[in-house]
């Protein structure tokens, strides 16, 4: 079934639910399982309900588009490859990368529910949209998580005029039994390229200081700024962190990396072969009362005193997880432009 409108279906819940089953079926009629096809609308409903656009359904059409070019396998023939209790290797077979996450995150939660620690390394897999994502079902389970992927070139690594990092996320996420978790998932950029990327389709400037133009001048102008350069957080110190990002989920894993990584919406030359490692640790390892004392942590920060205008010190996540639970009541808008796509998909 098509819909004409799918933001007019604006009863509670009801578009969530719709919205996956649509999902669901284009992933399927691009040749996914119904297991494969239903982790993959799962990711982009979330990104969706905490407001991260760039990394939900406007990239819908971009994953179909590599399904067809052949350049994601539909039907991977995933391989986890035990390194020790704690330690495994997974090669996605270029699975849409929300595939590999989900089957990486899953084998390192066991493995440091087994003994502590887990580590899960992946190659050959693609663009797996939000760290905070996998993060978090680790940290369902009461596990602290960290999270790295590579991406395509998009950051100029200090000093240089040529992208060659990719916006690299760093997530760390951590229980604080009962209360909202603590996610720290942030690009290092200054702006992620989606948000670029959405700017571009929906005629829209983008802050100034973020990227550079190819002439290397600085550019408010989201076409000319995909053209040339993002610029890194804090100069060199953003350029270090992509690069370790890059080492850690690229050279290490056995993924492309040093500028390899193909951009997903414009280079069908082959496979991303992305990278991404997952480390999950039982809190408990050195101290019996984790919680108790991360609670601690987090008040003593929350009780300093103020810049004024601010109403309440946020620790990462808490905004995130306020939208995700007022956007989880409601509909999921849908801009026309992508409306037109999903339709579009469906109607194959
Ligand atoms: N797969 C990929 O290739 C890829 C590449 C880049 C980014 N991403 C994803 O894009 C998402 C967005 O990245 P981003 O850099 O735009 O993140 P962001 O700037 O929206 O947020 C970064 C972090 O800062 C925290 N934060 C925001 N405001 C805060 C406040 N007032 N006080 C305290 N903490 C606050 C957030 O909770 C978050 O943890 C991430 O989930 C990331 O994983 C994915």
């Amino acid at each position: 079934m098509i819909f004409k409108n799918l933001v007019e279906l604006s009863e509670k819940n009801l578009m969530k639910k719709k919205l996956n089953n649509i999902l669901i079926n284009i992933f399927k009629k691009h040749g996914l399982t119904y297991e494969h096809a239903k982790i993959s609308s799962k990711a982009l409903i979330n990104a969706e309900l905490v407001g991260a656009h760039s990394h939900g359904l406007s990239r819908l059409k971009m994953y179909c588009d590599r399904i067809n070019k052949k350049l994601i396998n539909p039907k991977p023939k995933i391989k986890i490859k035990k390194i020790s209790q704690s330690i495994s290797h997974i090669d996605a077979n270029n699975s849409i990368g929300f595939v590999a996450a989900d089957i990486g995150i899953k084998k390192a939660i066991n493995n440091a529910k087994k003994t502590g620690f887990g580590l899960v390394g992946i190659k050959n897999s693609g663009h797996y949209g939000l760290s905070s994502y996998y993060a978090e079902q680790a940290v369902s389970k009461n596990l602290i998580a960290i999270c790295f992927t590579n991406a395509p070139p998009a950051i100029a690594p200090h000093g240089a005029i040529k992208s060659l990092f990719g916006t690299n996320p760093i997530c760390f996420g951590s229980p604080i039994s009962k209360k909202i978790p603590f996610i720290f998932d942030t690009s290092v950029s200054m702006i992620n390229r989606g948000k670029i990327r959405v700017a571009a389709k929906t005629g829209q400037k983008i802050p100034y200081g973020v990227a550079l133009d190819k002439f290397g001048k600085t550019t408010v102008d989201p076409k000319k700024a995909l053209a040339g350069v993002q610029l890194p957080i804090a100069g060199f110190k953003g350029s270090g962190l992509a690069w370790m990002v890059d080492i850690l989920s690229g050279v290490f894993t056995g993924s492309n990396h040093g500028g390899k990584v193909k951009d997903p919406f414009d280079d069908f030359t082959g496979p991303q072969n992305i990278g991404h490692l997952f480390i999950v640790i039982k809190p408990n390892l050195f101290v019996g009362n984790y919680n108790q004392r991360i609670r601690e942590n987090i008040r003593r920060i929350k009780r300093l005193p103020r810049i004024k205008g601010v109403k309440e010190i946020l620790y990462p996540g808490q905004n995130k997880y306020a939208k995700y639970r007022k956007n989880s009541k409601k509909s999921i808008e849908i801009p026309k432009n992508i409306l037109k796509e999903i339709n579009k998909l469906n109607a194959i």
